[in-house]
């Protein structure tokens, strides 16, 4: 019997300003190990599903349903609430479900090196870290993410790298914390054919639990073990990569 990492049900997320209900009673489960890619046209609601999960929806939005993350709730209501009144738990997001942004520049900041950025998202959880450790530490999650130099890259600014390589940087953020689950928005969208290929192999070679988000049927095919698609805020379809893709 696989473990079960998240159970989503009857997630509703809706704008009252306007009355558009973006998500749509939408239910899901992860497994250990897994990767489950949720696949749907633009504007479908799929990053409004990874957000929800991650407490960061709109703030002018209310949300219902059930998110269990292991034995916790993310999420436990029946009756919509406004998101801006949600208690999201501690200690989850950053360190036990991590995101993979789409667009690698933005997400990093300019002004810090690659050390100050990749060493704060590991310090916030673990703030008794001595410098020789955490040097340590983000030299060997840099090497995990396939960096050719890292006591290199570390000293790096952003700008100074290519799009693969911040990519790169970005996966191992969210790998520093060893999470439980990676939730990957379009990670290679932003990236040229040949990158693309890489980091889809790296993301694979991982072996990690992942919900991952792509409207790339050839990504699907790559990397996920079952697809969800979604389609006006609802799941049309759930399927093996294998039924999927032979549909
Ligand atoms: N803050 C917001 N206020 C109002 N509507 C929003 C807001 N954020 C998203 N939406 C709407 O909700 C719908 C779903 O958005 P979402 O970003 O989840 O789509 P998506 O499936 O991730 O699309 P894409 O493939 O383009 O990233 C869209 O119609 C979008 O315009
Ligand atoms: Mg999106």
């Amino acid at each position: 019997m696989l473990n079960q990492i998240l159970s989503v049900n009857k997630l509703n997320l809706r704008f009252p300003e306007t009355n558009f209900h973006a998500v749509h009673d939408i239910s899901f489960e992860l497994y250990q190990g897994e990767t489950l890619a949720l696949v749907g046209q633009s504007g479908s609601g799929k990053t409004l599903t990874a957000l929800s999960i991650l407490g960061l929806e709109p703030v002018n939005s209310s949300i219902s349903g059930q998110i269990l993350f292991k034995d916790t709730f993310l999420l436990n209501n029946s009756e919509s609430l406004p998101s801006k009144n949600r208690k999201y738990p501690e200690n989850i997001r950053g360190k036990h479900i991590s995101l993979i942004p789409q667009d690698p520049l933005s997400a990093l900041n300019p002004l810090m090196t690659i050390y100050q950025q990749l060493s704060e998202a590991y310090l916030i959880f673990n703030k008794k870290t001595s410098t020789q450790e955490l040097e340590h530490l983000c030299i060997s999650t840099l090497e995990q993410v396939g960096i050719a130099d890292p006591t290199r890259c570390i000293k790096a600014y952003p700008h100074e790298l290519s799009g693969g390589m911040r990519q790169r940087i970005l996966i191992a953020m969210a790998i520093i914390n060893n999470p439980d689950l990676i939730i990957a928005d379009e990670p290679t969208t932003a990236l040229d054919l040949t990158v693309q290929a890489i980091i889809l192999e790296l993301l694979k070679s991982l072996k990690r639990t992942m919900l991952f988000i792509t409207h790339d049927m050839g990504v699907v095919a790559e990397v996920a073990d079952r697809v969800i698609q979604m389609d006006s805020g609802k799941i049309v379809k759930s399927a093996s990569v294998f039924d999927f893709s032979y549909n």
